[in-house]
């Protein structure tokens, strides 16, 4: 047996008893000619006390920052005054009476024993020695526990967890496809999925009923901090099911979570609120609200219906907004604060920012001497500003001004501090449009996905107006982050042929990507729905981390790559031989 015991369980109640431990040298002390070693293992840290003049201890002096070793001793009580109530362990420590080194290891390129800032690119090359460290350890932790609870709960319920292939056909999200070359089959490809939904579809057809997985996704998109190349949701479908059901039981099963495994968090609100697609973009200028503080957005068109402040006046003709929102306690505001708060809304697109600054000694701010006593006293009776307040306005067009309302509101909800972080603010947005105009395409794209179920009452719009056709989509929102989506389907061909229809796919295209869903649906398809939540993201606000890495344990880097294999990486000429395929460089790089 090489270990009794592991580094972390070790308490007075186990005083007198011989041990043999094994673990990394975590920190190493020369005391008046005795060595303390920290031996560490994933249960945590404990106390060793060598006497290199004993006979076979000599070798501690030899022993470096994670070296691995194994430990035989002791357990004794620390001397009085010595005990470490930070430590789990701290009460007791071990007196080696033998000591194996069970390998040696090089200078490290950072200690894994201080949190401190290592450049992101040496953390994610030696990843395996980055995972070594408390935080990851904890992080991969609580993801296995958020895991395992989706298992049991929706067990609990009669899913079924079900695998489905990597190797597929496209499967539209919106992102691009991972192509896997055929070597059977030279010249075709498969398409990673960018998320199981048509086979969890065809499961549904296939009369499952209730089906989930811990499923992995693949989309060749750029990379931000929420978004990876591949990451996993919790994929589920269910039949015979409304929206409503859908959502209650998500609610049930986060809401469990958080009471049961998520230590520090609490709920804000339970029923969680659910709104309107139209209604969050209204109140909070966006669809994936953070609500755990207000500071909502409001409409000034009828105030000022009649000002002749030219923004104002401009903006209404031209058919635009005007919106605000109240800064609270902001009214001192030096002309540099403003500034930057300017420079933001200008990079989102605005002309500018008005502002109405509610000092003390009187209203100032750049719309002052253009609003009236009148219109001020409206805006806030409309708005609850106050003395001490400073109020932000922006005139343009409606998506303009939510979106740098929204841009501003997130910005004072971190300089203000607004949100507690310890508050999980789950919402459900309802009612999506169904169809998004791609300006650069000039065609219709799906808004969420193109097996989403319209509105059964915006079915005739299909020919007149389809910008005003909602969908029975939703999207689980939490802090700010959108953290689920998902729809009732379509489960009519007559329907599906018709979205496909103004999607603008030629029948030839749609039977060669999507002949089997619409044949399937022939054969008796039960109406169903379903929803994903990204796991990585959720993960990420439970460990207050601020990127989907710190949670995933091998991620890629900023540019999709993997730092530590240094993947992606040439193919030999054998194998694109094999495959059949030829390499184009050049004539992208005469491009570029
Ligand atoms: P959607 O494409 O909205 O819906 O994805 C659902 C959830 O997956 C997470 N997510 C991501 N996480 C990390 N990196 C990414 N690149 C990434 N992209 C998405 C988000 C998101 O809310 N098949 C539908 C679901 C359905 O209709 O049932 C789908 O995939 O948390
Ligand atoms: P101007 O008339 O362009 O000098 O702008 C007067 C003030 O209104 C300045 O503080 C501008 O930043 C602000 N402003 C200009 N355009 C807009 C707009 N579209 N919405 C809100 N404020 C604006």
């Amino acid at each position: 047996m090489l270990r009794t015991n592991d580094c972390g369980e070790l308490r007075a109640a186990n005083i007198g008893q011989e041990v043999t431990l094994t673990g990394w040298v975590h920190r190493q002390r020369d005391h008046g000619g005795i060595t303390f070693l920290d031996l560490r293992d994933r249960y945590g840290i404990v106390q060793i006390v060598c006497d290199p003049a004993k006979a076979g201890m000599e070798i501690v002096q030899n022993v470096r920052s994670e070296w691995v070793v194994q430990v035989k001793g002791i357990v004794h009580k620390r001397p009085d005054g010595s005990e470490n109530p930070r430590m789990a362990t701290g009460d007791v420590e071990i007196e080696a009476t033998e000591l194996v080194v069970m390998n040696p290891a090089k200078a490290l390129p950072f200690m894994i024993n201080k949190e401190e800032d290592t450049d992101e690119a040496v953390r994610l090359k030696y990843r395996y020695l980055d995972l070594r460290r408390e935080r990851m350890q904890r992080n991969l932790q609580l993801r296995h526990n958020v895991i395992k609870f989706i298992r049991d709960f929706l067990d609990r319920f009669g899913f079924l967890e079900i695998e489905t292939p990597m190797l597929f056909k496209t499967t539209p999200e919106g992102a691009r496809d991972f192509l896997v070359p055929s070597r059977l089959q030279p010249g075709s490809f498969y398409a990673l999925p960018q998320s199981p939904q048509q086979l969890k579809q065809l499961l549904m057809v296939a009369g499952l009923d209730k089906y989930f997985q811990i499923a992995r996704c693949f989309r060749d998109e750029d990379l931000r901090g929420d978004r990876q190349l591949e990451f996993t949701q919790l994929d589920l479908e269910m039949s015979f099911v409304e929206r409503d059901d859908i959502l209650d039981l998500v609610e049930a099963l986060f809401t469990e979570m958080v009471e049961k495994i998520i230590p520090g968090k609490r709920l804000l609100s339970s029923p969680w609120p659910r709104l309107t697609y139209t209604e969050s973009v209204e109140r909070y200028g966006s669809d994936k609200p953070d609500m755990r503080f207000g500071m909502e957005l409001k409409r000034l068109d009828g105030i000022f219906a009649a000002s002749e402040f030219m923004v104002f006046k401009n903006a209404l003709a031209g058919g635009g907004a005007i919106k605000c929102l109240v800064a609270p306690g902001c009214s001192e505001y030096s002309r540099r604060d403003v500034d930057a708060l300017t420079e933001l809304v200008k990079e989102a697109g605005a002309k500018g920012l008005a502002t109405l600054a509610l000092s003390p000694e009187g209203t100032r701010g750049t719309a002052s001497k253009f609003v009236t006593l009148e219109e001020l006293a409206a805006v806030q009776a409309l708005t609850g500003a106050k003395t001490g307040d400073l109020i932000l306005i922006v005139a343009d067009q409606i998506a303009v001004v939510n979106k740098c309302l929204n841009l501003l509101r997130l910005h004072l909800r971190d300089k203000l501090n607004l949100a507690d972080p310890n508050v999980l603010a789950f919402a459900f947005v309802v009612d999506f449009p169904m169809f998004e105009y791609n300006e650069e395409d000039k065609k219709w794209d799906a808004a969420h996905h193109p097996f989403t179920m319209p509105k059964m009452e915006d079915l005739p719009k299909f020919e007149t107006d389809p910008a005003s056709i909602l969908s029975d989509a939703y999207d689980m929102v939490l802090n700010g982050y959108e953290t689920a989506s998902g729809s009732i389907r379509i489960h009519r061909s007559d329907i599906q042929q018709k979205v496909f229809g103004l999607l603008g796919l030629p029948e030839e295209e749609i039977m060669a990507k999507f002949g089997h869903m619409i044949e399937a649906f022939e054969y008796g398809a039960p109406p169903h729905g379903g929803i994903a939540p990204g796991i990585d993201r959720l993960v990420m606000i439970f460990a207050d981390e601020p990127n989907i890495r710190e949670v995933i344990a091998f991620p890629k880097n900023q540019s999709g790559k993997d730092m530590m294999a240094d993947a992606p990486s040439p193919a030999s000429p054998k194998q694109l031989d094999e495959l059949k395929l030829k390499l184009n460089l050049e004539k992208k790089e005469n491009k570029g």
